[in-house]
């Protein structure tokens, strides 16, 4: 970014390794800074953030209103029928309406488009909430905890089982600028978005695997994550996708061939009995919870690098 110019929180890949591990830095700093129970460090004080939601939430929304809270700074929620962006109002004008009043924007969206509409008339720094495309917050969470419960990112084997979808979009964004072994296990025809694998491929940071063996892919992980099958937006195929999906559920069967280093991760919320089995999600070596709290101390980090404080 040019000097001056605002800094968006848009795709994990729009940053280089050296701030992505920066800011996951910021995050341990700051999270042990709140956990003291210190609340003296108020750098948004004065600050406001307008939080617009097309979709529903609950992990994003109260991590990023209580984050900015913590911080010192007010947040807005716009719940899907408050501004109604793009039926009510265009996305431009909404932009640059909540620009005037607000230091940033946060949006969770069904087109990725409506971000990048977003960031490009808004004057102030826009994050990215989730979109059909990626989810970069969870995902630097995400890294957070691995870098917690593991000591480091780089080097660990992380497998995704399920659909291809927006957090896998974010994973294989992370590897194309972290180096670590991404594995995605995706039923034929699930497979994430191609452009984005060739990316992170061609970005030879990473290894990279695309494969519809859940089996094989698991072996000798360090991280074993799933998602659910049917987004937001994408319910009324969950029936369908159900039959599809079959053999990609995470049971006790697949950790075990994972092996005994393999922690469970999810990003939340869960379909118990559908991706993940209940008895997964509850074992001792599942981090989901402390992996959801990360959401807040993450991007507490990111709201500080895009407000450069
Ligand atoms: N993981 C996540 O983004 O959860 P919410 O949909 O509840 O925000
Ligand atoms: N892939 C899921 C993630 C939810 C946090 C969705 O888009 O609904």
């Amino acid at each position: 970014t040019a000097k001056g110019e605002k800094k968006d929180f848009l795709h994990i890949s729009d940053f280089d390794k050296a701030t992505i591990l920066k800011i996951l830095d910021r995050a341990v700093e700051v999270k042990a800074h709140l956990k003291s129970g210190d609340r003296s460090f108020a750098p948004f004080k004065g600050k406001t953030m307008a939080m617009i939601f097309a979709k529903p939430s609950m992990r994003t929304r109260v991590s990023f209103e209580t984050g900015f809270f913590l911080l010192g700074g007010h947040a807005i929620y716009l719940g899907p029928n408050d501004i109604q962006m793009g039926k009510r109002e265009e996305t431009r004008d909404v932009a640059r309406v909540l620009s005037r009043y607000n230091d940033i924007l946060m949006a969770r969206v069904f087109a990725h488009q409506d971000i990048l509409d977003l960031a490009k008339y808004s004057t102030v720094p826009v994050i990215n909430g989730l979109t059909d495309y990626n989810h970069p917050c969870q995902i630097m969470a995400d890294a957070l905890t691995i870098i917690e419960h593991i000591g480091r990112l780089e080097g660990t084997k992380v497998v995704y089982v399920g659909d291809g979808n927006n957090i896998v979009h974010s994973w294989l964004l992370l590897a194309s600028v972290v180096p670590f072994h991404f594995v995605c296990a995706c039923p034929k025809g699930f497979e994430p978005d191609k452009e984005t694998v060739d990316k992170a491929q061609k970005a030879g940071i990473s290894k990279i695997e695309i494969t519809n063996d859940p089996k094989e892919a698991v072996k000798d992980a360090d991280v074993v994550y799933s998602d659910v099958w049917a987004s937001m937006g994408q319910k009324e195929e969950a029936a369908y996708r159900r039959q599809v999906f079959q053999g990609f559920q995470i049971d006790e069967g697949l950790m075990k061939i994972a092996g005994p280093k393999a922690y469970f991760m999810h990003c939340l919320p869960a379909e118990r009995g559908v991706e993940v089995t209940d008895s997964v999600i509850e074992a001792p070596n599942s981090i989901v919870f402390p992996q959801a709290e990360n959401r807040m101390h993450a991007q507490n980090a990111i709201m500080l690098h895009v407000l450069g404080v």
